[in-house]
């Protein structure tokens, strides 16, 4: 259950009143992550250039952490910009992708303010253009007060490369400890990666129909829901994201136990049955 704080139930449109009306208060995700795919797609469909596809995602963008603000979705992170994008897409692309993303942030910091929505980011950010990374720190910084949804984009993020870059930094931290390699536990891990300060996530959406984790949160996904969908990320909008939560709350979660309607198993007469074949 969200805080009665953070809802700002009375702002969602009444498509997303609707479909909001339908969900169980007590089972709502503290953290969703997505995807965000379909954007060359959608401008491709529309014989448009594919720049115009990454500007429409932008809008999905703001419109669906609006959405997540107005419900208090405590978390929400975005795979923007992977390892991969930058290593593998065109120059000029790339170059388009970071400006974008330096126009984002100037244009939608005041509507995060207004939406109580702090920023965050994750990945290699260190290794993007020296002006993005001051807008970013930029926008991080101004909103870091706000109480209500963060915001997290995955930037030069790659879920290997966060792996790598946690052990790194944890054997580091042992060397200095002088601690053996025998005591390291999961936790250990979790501490040292990019998400520590944040729960996995319940849910993680992908949109445009494609069945792949794309390098995105290895860890943090062990025992996540899936939701995929065809829509393309640009046609994506607050009303999928209560959509998707509402599936995501028809799913039994276990994580590696027994559903609820498992019945209760008797060993004795289970081992019986075995033996009389
Ligand atoms: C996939 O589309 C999406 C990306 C490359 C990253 C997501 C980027 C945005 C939503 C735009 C800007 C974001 C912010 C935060 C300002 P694709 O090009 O891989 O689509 P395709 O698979 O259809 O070619």
């Amino acid at each position: 259950m969200y805080p009665s704080s953070t809802l700002r139930i009375d702002e969602l449109p009444p498509e997303e009143r609707t479909v909001y009306a339908t969900l169980k208060p007590e089972h709502m995700p503290e953290h969703v992550a997505i995807i965000m795919d379909g954007n060359g797609r959608w401008a491709g469909g529309r014989s448009l250039k594919r720049f115009l596809g990454h500007q429409q995602g932008a809008k999905s963008v703001q419109l669906v952490t609006e959405t997540a603000s107005r419900i208090g979705l405590p978390w929400l992170t975005l795979y923007a910009f992977s390892l991969e994008n930058n290593l593998r897409r065109p120059r000029a692309e790339v170059n388009f992708l970071m400006r974008l993303l330096r126009s984002y942030l100037e244009s939608n910091v005041q509507r995060m303010m207004d939406n109580n929505v702090r920023m965050k980011y994750i990945g290699r950010t260190h290794e993007l253009p020296p002006e993005v990374q001051d807008k970013m720190r930029w926008a991080e910084e101004l909103t870091a007060g706000n109480t209500g949804t963060t915001l997290t984009l995955a930037l030069n993020y790659g879920g290997r490369s966060e792996l790598v870059d946690a052990f790194r930094s944890l054997a580091a931290e042992m060397k200095l400890k002088h601690s053996s390699a025998d005591r390291i536990c999961e936790e250990d891990i979790h501490r040292h990666l990019y998400t520590a300060h944040m729960p996995d996530p319940d849910l993680l959406i992908r949109t445009s129909g494609e069945m792949r984790l794309s390098n995105y949160l290895l860890w943090q996904i062990a025992y996540t829901e899936i939701f995929v969908t065809d829509r393309l990320w640009p046609d994506f909008r607050g009303v999928n994201l209560l959509e998707a939560i509402a599936d995501f709350q028809r799913r039994e979660r276990r994580f590696g136990g027994l559903g609820q309607d498992s019945g209760e198993v008797d060993e004795e007469t289970e081992h019986a049955k075995i033996v009389a074949g």
